[in-house]
């Protein structure tokens, strides 16, 4: 886990915390009142550069998602490339521990294990950037006898 600030983040990656901010707007969260939101930065060649997610809860509350599985899983129905980077906010002061259902798929959407993840707090400059593997070390895979498998086009 590696330090960094908003500013750097933006010149690296134009509008990706805009993005996850932008969707922490969107968040539904009766129950916890815990608003996340989470984009994803693409170099695929569409002109939309990120897809965005937020955590939507349900009235049975195990059927909630957070906003990190949110977002990759609409990236991958949007048949995107593989994202470069990815950050998540929360309204917390300090960056936001993504949960261990979220570190595994994060893993599972990084087989070149080069997605750039920043962790950002809501209510300050505090930036950590890390990495599904740093996230997740020895993370599940199920094993199919062939070369890693890709959920990106
Ligand atoms: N949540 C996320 O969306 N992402 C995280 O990294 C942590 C937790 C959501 C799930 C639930 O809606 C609320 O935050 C409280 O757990």
């Amino acid at each position: 886990m590696k330090a960094t600030t908003r500013a750097a983040v933006e010149q690296e990656f134009p509008g990706l915390i805009t993005a996850a901010e932008g969707a922490r707007r969107r968040a539904w969260a009766p129950h916890s009142k815990f608003r996340v939101g989470a984009a994803l930065l693409f170099d695929d060649g569409r002109d939309e550069r990120l897809v965005g997610g937020c955590n939507v809860e349900s009235d049975v509350y195990g059927l909630t998602i957070c906003a990190e599985r949110n977002a990759l899983f609409a990236a991958v129905a949007q048949g995107r490339g593989e994202p470069l980077a990815m950050a998540v906010v929360a309204d917390t002061d300090a960056p936001v521990a993504p949960c261990g259902a979220c570190r595994q798929v994060m893993h599972e959407c990084d087989p070149e294990r080069r997605l750039r993840v920043f962790l950002v707090a809501g209510s300050s400059d505090v930036v950590h950037e890390t990495s599904p593997s740093e996230l997740l070390p020895g993370a599940f895979a199920l094993d199919r006898g062939e070369a890693r498998s890709s959920p990106w086009r």
